[in-house]
């Protein structure tokens, strides 16, 4: 069992397949010049295969591919297959802007996913367009039906608030739970990456948005899948859940499980730490081994983390 320093249980790896995303929403297309991964330094299936079978090996149990965005990746339902059938993964999810579900997701959902998360911003057109640099609105929207319609359960939607962007539709984002069996998450906005956006001043806090959902109707704790940050709650009567997530005013660094993969095959052992293990050299020139690799990220493991701007954007850490 891989159990850290501070005796956190990890179990729990989240996998960047690519670097490379169609969207370029403003909160993480923050480096001016930064340079897409070339091919060679992208991790291949079959290291990505060699990495969570050592994972779960060691006692890890659940995987999420993350990117960039991970549908962008050529065949990702090949790997979806392979991971799906490794012993002890129980739980095989996926993080998506939601825009390839409608051409993939019934082959990712027979390649063995089990649940995806798909982030959605605005339910506004134009806001949507401003926010991603790309018109897609309708398009994500119907992938968020697909991913429904297809059985992947739960479905979630990931909401970055942002003050003076989208703080006005918490309640009308929320309300999509009264409606559709969606667990809608609301994520306070991270210092992730060189983001000149970032300012204390446009985190909107969980307190925060708490007290305008409770406004609308009263919030009933619920239980929430995975033991992930988000403390989820539920409307009287509404179809799905709501979660909300305090990276920043709130830690959660003491409950951690888990550990993350870059798209160029760093083990990354906190989100908001740049100090990552090279398992590159181990994949492929034989140099130690990936158990090795980690028991050290145990040991390597934040405590907790400072919201100190990481180095690189979210996309290239795997969110
Ligand atoms: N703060 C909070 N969430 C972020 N994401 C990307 N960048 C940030 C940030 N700076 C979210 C995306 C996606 C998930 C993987 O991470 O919206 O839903
Ligand atoms: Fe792409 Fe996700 Fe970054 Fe948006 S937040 S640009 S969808 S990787």
């Amino acid at each position: 069992m891989l159990v850290d320093h501070l005796g956190r249980k990890i179990e729990y790896l989240r996998i960047s397949v690519t670097d490379r995303c169609n969207f370029k929403c403003i909160y993480c297309f923050t480096h001016q010049n930064w340079k897409w991964l070339p091919h060679k330094e992208i991790l291949r299936f079959e290291e990505i295969e060699k990495i969570a079978t050592v994972f779960a090996k060691l006692g890890g149990k659940r995987i999420r591919l993350t990117g960039g965005e991970p549908l962008l990746r050529r065949n990702i339902e090949f790997l979806v297959q392979k991971l799906s059938q490794i012993a002890g993964i129980t739980d095989l999810s996926l993080t998506t802007n939601g825009f390839f579900l409608e051409n993939l997701g019934e082959s990712l959902k027979k390649a063995g996913l089990k649940r995806i998360n798909i982030s959605l911003d605005t339910l506004n057109k134009e806001k949507f367009e401003k926010l991603t640099g790309v018109s897609a609105f309708e398009k994500v929207l119907k992938g968020i039906d697909i991913a429904l319609e297809l059985g992947f359960n739960p479905v979630k939607i990931n909401t970055v608030v942002i003050r003076g962007f989208n703080d006005d539709e918490i309640l009308e984002i929320a309300k999509l739970t009264l409606e559709k069996p969606v667990e809608v998450r609301f994520i306070e906005f991270m210092p992730i990456g060189k983001n000149n956006l970032w300012d204390e001043k446009h985190v909107v806090t969980v307190k925060e948005i708490k007290k305008i959902l409770e406004n609308f109707s009263k919030l009933i704790p619920e239980s929430s899948f995975g033991g992930g940050p988000a403390k989820v709650f539920k409307w009287k009567d509404a179809k799905g859940k709501i979660g909300l997530i305090s990276p920043v005013s709130e830690h959660f660094c003491h409950k951690c499980n888990r550990l993350r993969i870059t798209a160029d095959g760093r083990l990354r052992p906190c989100l908001f730490s740049d100090n990552e293990i090279n398992l590159k050299p181990i994949l492929r020139e034989n140099r130690g081994t990936l158990e090795e690799a980690f028991f050290l990220a145990l040991k390597i493991k934040p405590v907790k983390h400072n919201l100190n701007f990481t180095l690189k954007p979210m996309r290239a850490i795997g969110g």
